[in-house]
């Protein structure tokens, strides 16, 4: 089968990163290895298939029970821990899927113990802390409610705590995620008085890369795992505290094919808005993917690709299913030839970074926008 676009997904560079974090993690440490959003976009059923046979990944993470099903359905027997709210009208196919609940409302603990009670099945959950991201999670002077509840639950197991880091990446300055962690630790320490001893977690890729004081009895692991720094700040800190370089591998490649070349005339517009004139004789390409595809729109006028080895840059509005670049300084071209959207070509290389830098944003969104219905090929 040929392909006008497709994902190549590299399982050796998966497997260097999931080593290189294990390696990271004390033995009796967890990883769970944070498979929402598609794989962040790397597409779920290559990314797991790897991680299978990987043997360093010990649970999954979603971010919602048709995710969590979707590992099933793969065949995935580990623990799946859902991150995202799962509806209480999906509470009972989350038992039957064995899906770990993250719970903050009481009244839906009370419904879990209902329904895993009806079915005679245990349901286990883990109570997320608020401990200053003012996300999902319960404040500490919410607690005496909970243990009410907690106190009489038989089917419903209360198997750990978890909470999330508000600005780890954002900053080398680690202060508030160091108060962050204290109050995780005081908010644990009044569980425990109140007789209840759940496993905890709270590391994501930044805080697993940095602090091993953070890895408690899982670490949440996304984006390292993809070969990406969850930030610049972050990879600077890493240096900073190691003094050593930690060398991550980037997983996934994008690639198009050349639909059309031609010539235009000096003074001529390319796409829509008008919003590039030629200012010489210009030969452009026309690539068969737009935004539809995950070329941001922001990329108009800012973006470029790879082509034989060379930068090739966006030129005009980046359209639905089309985006024209500037092919002037390359010889020799034929239509269907490949185009990297992200990926090495000879000396360079196109990353997520890339683009996020372009259009303000973050290599978590550039990968997880990049759409489902695009072909992953696993390599
Ligand atoms: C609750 C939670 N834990 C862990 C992660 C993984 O974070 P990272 O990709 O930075 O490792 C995420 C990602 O969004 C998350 O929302």
């Amino acid at each position: 089968m040929t392909m006008l676009k497709w994902i190549e997904i590299d399982s050796k560079a998966l497997l260097h990163n999931l080593r290189l974090i294990r390696s990271l993690v004390k033995g009796q440490t967890k990883i769970i290895f944070i498979v929402k959003a598609n794989a962040y976009g790397h597409g779920t059923k290559s990314v797991v298939e790897v991680a299978e046979k990987s043997g360093m990944v010990d649970w999954y993470g979603v971010n919602s029970l048709e995710e969590a099903i979707e590992l099933r359905k793969l065949g995935v027997k580990k623990n799946i821990i859902s991150l995202g709210y799962i509806e209480r009208d999906e509470i009972v196919d989350g038992i039957k899927n064995k899906v770990r609940f993250t719970v903050y409302n009481p009244e839906y603990i009370v419904e879990l113990e209902k329904k895993a009670k009806k079915l005679n099945k245990e349901a286990y959950f883990h109570l997320k802390l608020e401990t200053g991201t003012g996300r999902q999670g319960i404040n500490k002077n919410e607690w005496k409610k909970f243990k009410k509840i907690f106190d009489k639950l038989e089917y419903a197991k209360f198997e750990a705590v978890s909470s999330h880091f508000a600005n780890i990446e954002d900053t080398i300055d680690h202060s508030y995620a160091d108060y962050q962690l204290k109050r995780f630790k005081r908010f644990y320490a009044m569980i425990k008085k109140d007789g209840f001893s759940p496993l905890k977690h709270f590391s994501c890729s930044a805080s697993t890369l940095l602090f091993p004081e953070t890895h408690f009895d899982f670490v949440r692991v996304g984006i390292s795992a993809y070969g990406y720094w969850p930030s610049n700040e972050t990879h600077l800190s890493f240096l900073l505290k190691y003094k050593n370089e930690l060398e991550l591998r980037k997983v996934l490649s994008f690639y198009t094919k050349i639909a059309q070349l031609k010539e235009l005339k000096k003074g001529s517009y390319i796409s829509y808005g008008l919003t590039y004139k030629t200012t010489q004789k210009t030969k452009v390409a026309i690539l068969p993917v737009g935004y539809y595809d995950g070329i941001d729109r922001k990329l108009s006028n800012s973006g470029y690709f790879l082509l034989k080895g060379e930068r090739v840059p966006i030129r005009g509005r980046v359209c639905m299913n089309i985006t024209i670049v500037d092919v002037s300084h390359i010889k020799v071209l034929s239509p269907e030839d490949k185009v990297t959207l992200i990926g090495k070509d000879g000396e360079e290389s196109l990353t997520a970074d890339n683009w996020a830098q372009n259009i303000n944003t973050i290599n978590y969104e550039v990968l997880a926008r990049l759409p489902k219905e695009i072909p992953r090929i696993l390599i």
